[in-house]
């Protein structure tokens, strides 16, 4: 080998290159000996590529290949010649052939590994997260991270198509919280001032807007000091969309176009060309949360009338309080176990439900009955139940009452979602989407006693509710819209207020005073007085979309350098301590725990 720069890569070579010399750089994956013949497993990015050295291989051959352990990088040069036809292997892209070396140069060797790398690592996550540049060298993070890859291109592709144009945005800006705590800089050149890393890039797009730019998008990576979860990263990515002149459909259009070419070119999936909608109340009645997984049905049903018309005092205290009495049907549920209705109603509680009541369906399609449980209040009913929830024998009913509505659909909600998983009616290669519209536009904090925006403070109120927003802010809908796919938030948007008098009364109905309003978000209502154009938009996660359609379930399998759950990356030890020098030129002081300077 004159030298060692590969003449193809390790997922190339098939039967029409047999005969050839060739030279493959990659990692030892696998390496095993039989009776003299060494079989090294060589893998890149592309593939894996069988690589022979023969019991004739000269010495010094031999002697190189003794040496080799998993993950040495070497460079190979050899023959490519055809695997008889029993070795054949179809599962591999290079399965006709094998590369029989000739020669073999270590170009560096590698330490003894914290874990095998394989598809499915035994290894603690935390471990993963450590040698993460080890982790991704697995096939099936390298294929993660591809298919993200190939999902950002595809995004760029169809939103340059449409007209919009990429724009960054400044990472360093001022703290204008929006929903989650502020990750903030401090300045050394001025003493006690912060620059805040953006939770999105929300004013700046709709500032774009008002600059005339008509059509912005922007893969952006946001910041949110909030406590990690499966679908969350205190750092993560949006696909960042604002338009003007636009109303919700058409910002829902363009968001349905974006996820069809993502798909069919990513998955080659055909995506229904439009995604079905509830309304948030329609979401919360009839599945018991604004982030419904439609890959099952299951719905919540309204149990009220049978509740009344009861000798069950608790269903019927909580309707005259109110409230209401929701029911769901488990097909083929009444198989079930004590234990197992305990376990769902230990998780209803979670919920704030005082119990999930319960009964099973019994006799014939003719004559049904009702057993256990709660059934000796509802057997005059046994027929009317079973036709009207449209259950069967051998299928569970469970049943919330709740004085308080929204305990009730939120507590059963849960409980379906957790039997959709139980189950089995996950299945992760299904894509349900569905857009949920009409949301609240004000939240009611019962902690702190006044009202928040549901989403954020620049979505714009339905016209209908303008005249009355103050009086009765609970009652406020917005032109607000969530994207759901299989019971993930995978997208979020409005149509904007562009009014500065509007924005203002916004922010009189959160609480925001007119001096700290005009402090924090001065610089947008000033803009919004120079001609802003009617503008909306959305933001879709990337990372969940890559989780999604890679089948995962946490974020971290699509983010090459994810932190862990505790904010904390284990391989750069970040966050980190800095030293004495670095907080004073910042003007920074430390405060041990106990309050005393430090
Ligand atoms: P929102 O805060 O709903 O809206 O975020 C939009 C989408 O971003 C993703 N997302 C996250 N992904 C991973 N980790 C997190 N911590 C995290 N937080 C949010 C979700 C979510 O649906 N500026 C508005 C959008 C707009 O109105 O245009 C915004 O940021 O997929």
């Amino acid at each position: 080998m004159e030298n060692y720069k590969r003449t193809r890569t390790c997922g190339e070579l098939s039967a029409a290159d047999a005969g050839t010399v060739q030279i493959l750089n990659g990692w030892v994956y696998r390496k095993r000996d039989h009776g003299g013949i060494s079989f090294i497993n060589l893998r890149d990015r592309y593939g894996i590529t069988q690589v022979v050295v023969d019991e004739n291989a000269d010495e010094k051959l031999l002697a190189v290949t003794a040496e080799l352990r998993n993950e040495y990088c070497i460079a190979v040069c050899g023959t490519v010649r055809l695997r008889p036809d029993s070795m054949k292997n179809s599962g591999m892209t290079t399965g006709d052939v094998e590369l029989l070396a000739e020669n073999i140069v270590i170009l560096n060797k590698c330490a003894v590994l914290p874990f095998l790398i394989e598809d499915e690592t035994g290894a603690k996550d935390e471990l993963r997260l450590k040698y993460r540049y080890l982790d991704l060298r697995s096939p099936a993070m390298q294929k993660r991270i591809r298919l993200r890859s190939e999902i950002t291109f595809a995004v760029r592709e169809w939103m340059r198509s449409r007209g919009f144009y990429e724009i960054e945005t400044p990472t360093f800006i001022r703290s204008t919280p929006e929903g989650a705590r502020d990750y903030l800089v401090p300045s050394r050149l001025y003493a006690g001032k912060f620059y805040a890393l953006p939770q999105s890039p929300q004013l700046y797009k709709q500032l774009l807007m008002v600059a005339g730019f008509d059509k912005y998008f922007q893969i952006a990576r946001c910041y949110r000091d909030e406590d990690s979860r499966g679908d969350r990263q205190p750092e993560f990515t949006q696909i960042d969309i604002e338009m003007s002149f636009v109303s919700r459909d058409d910002v829902l259009k363009m968001t349905e176009g974006l996820f069809f070419h993502v798909f069919k070119k990513c998955l080659d999936l055909e995506l229904p060309a439009e995604f079905p909608r509830l309304s948030y109340d329609e979401a919360m009645e009839s599945y018991g949360t604004d982030k419904p997984d439609l890959r099952f049905d299951m719905k919540l049903r309204d149990f009220s009338a049978f509740a009344a018309a009861s000798g069950f005092e608790a269903f019927k205290a909580a309707l005259e309080s109110g409230g209401a009495v929701k029911a769901l049907v488990v097909p083929g549920g009444a198989a079930y176990s004590r234990r197992q209705i305990e376990e769902l109603e230990a998780h209803a509680k979670i919920y704030r439900a005082k119990g999930l009541a319960w009964m099973k369906i019994a006799g014939t399609e003719a004559e049904p009955a009702l057993e256990g449980g709660a059934a000796k209040f509802f057997a005059a009913q046994a027929a009317a139940i079973s036709a009207g929830l449209g259950a069967k024998g051998g299928d569970l009913i469970l049943v919330v009452a709740d004085s308080k509505r929204r305990t009730a659909n939120v507590s059963l909600g849960a409980v379906r979602t957790r039997l959709g998983a139980d189950l089995g009616l996950c299945d992760p290669a299904k894509f349900r989407f569905v857009w949920i519209v009409d949301f609240p536009l004000f939240e009611f904090n019962e902690e702190e006693g006044h009202w928040e925006a549901a989403h954020h403070l620049f979505s714009c109120p339905q016209e209908q509710y303008h005249a009355n927003m103050e009086a009765d802010p609970g009652s406020v809908k917005g032109d607000l819209y969530d994207l759901v796919l299989n019971g993930y938030e995978l997208a979020s948007g409005s149509i904007r207020i562009h009014d500065p008098e509007l924005q203002k009364r916004v922010f009189k109905v959160v609480g925001l005073a007119e001096a700290e309003a005009a402090q924090k978000f001065g610089f947008l209502t000033e803009a919004f007085s120079y001609g802003a154009p009617p503008h909306g938009g959305i933001a879709p996660g990337l990372d969940r979309l890559a989780m999604l359609m890679s089948g995962d379930s946490s974020i971290k399998e699509v983010i090459a350098f994810p932190k862990n759950s505790f904010a904390q990356n284990p391989m750069d030890g970040s966050p980190g301590a800095v030293d004495a020098t670095q907080l004073a030129e910042l003007h920074l002081a430390l405060v041990d725990e106990s309050g005393k300077d430090g």
